[in-house]
């Protein structure tokens, strides 16, 4: 099972929408796949049908269980619009974590911990993050092969991205682990300066961590989150789902290529 994670910690830059559209061409391409909604505000979950104030079952309850039991995970699974989609669904109650644990409390696992109880179920896993450091997003770095940093092409987001890179790298450092991370740039608009600006700053600043491509601006991805359906299934057709269909497909390559890597060192060794 392959896992990424979506994050950054600046909000509104398309994080459940990359999350929500991969999804949509991964179930397209008959993947079992794993959903895990860490944000409080579960947008992702209520994407997906759920009211996040009102869920009995969620990821939240794992964290004040002694340990990560195998049963209990897999009573946390939630079926999804999406065929073989599952989701680990996020309750407003997540909220509450960093005030009861602090992040040094050895609850930096629990979502690994989780996603290998389930890990031979499904091919692909995809977490959605909040937008702010805290113990859930320590949980994402620690459940994840590869990271995706959407971030909205204009000169805020810049900023933003400078922050959340600053701290990937201190989070790493304590958690003694690196992980690849792709930035992703969204909200693409080619018709102003300021987009095409922001983007080759982006390109000078940080190089090949830059996808190749641009997810652009696309008002049906509103629709797709109203009809609560990815874009992909929606409208295959529109832009914005050709553009994470080709990122889908960078990523997939991406992975091809560190398993040939890895298979190729094996094999020299
Ligand atoms: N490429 C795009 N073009 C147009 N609108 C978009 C695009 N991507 C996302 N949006 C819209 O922008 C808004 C914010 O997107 P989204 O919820 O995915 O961001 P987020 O990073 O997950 O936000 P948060 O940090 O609050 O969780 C949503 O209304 C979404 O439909
Ligand atoms: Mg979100």
């Amino acid at each position: 099972m392959r896992t990424w994670a979506v994050i950054n910690q600046k909000g509104g830059v398309g994080k459940t929408t990359t999350t929500v559209s991969l999804a949509g061409h991964l179930c397209q391409r008959k993947r079992r796949l794993l959903l895990v909604d860490l944000d409080p505000h579960g947008s992702l979950t209520a994407y997906l049908g759920y009211d996040p104030d009102n869920l009995k079952t969620g990821i939240y309850s794992l964290f004040s269980a002694p340990v990560v039991n195998q049963a209990e995970v897999a009573r946390l699974l939630l079926p999804t619009p999406l065929p073989d989609t599952w989701l680990f669904a996020a309750s407003t109650a997540l909220a509450t974590l960093d005030r009861q644990m602090g992040t040094g409390h050895g609850k930096g696992l629990v979502v690994a911990q989780a996603i290998a109880c389930v890990a031979d179920k499904f091919e692909h896993g995809l977490i959605d993050c909040p937008p702010m450091l805290g113990i859930l997003m320590i949980n994402a770095l620690a459940a994840c092969d590869q990271l995706l940093i959407p971030a909205q092409t204009d000169y805020l987001s810049i900023k933003g991205l400078e922050r959340m890179v600053h701290t990937l790298g201190m989070v790493e450092k304590s958690l003694g682990q690196s992980t690849p991370y792709l930035i992703v740039p969204t909200m693409f608009d080619r018709r102003t300066r300021a987009s095409s600006d922001a983007l080759a700053r982006m390109r000078e600043i940080y190089g090949y961590r830059v996808w190749g491509s641009v997810i652009p601006i696309d008002t049906k991805f509103r629709d797709a989150s109203k009809a609560g359906l990815p874009l992909p299934q929606l409208m295959p057709r529109a832009r914005g789902s050709q553009a994470y269909l080709e990122l889908l497909e960078f990523l997939l390559g991406a992975d091809e290529e560190t398993r040939d890597a890895r298979t190729e060192t094996q094999r020299i060794a």
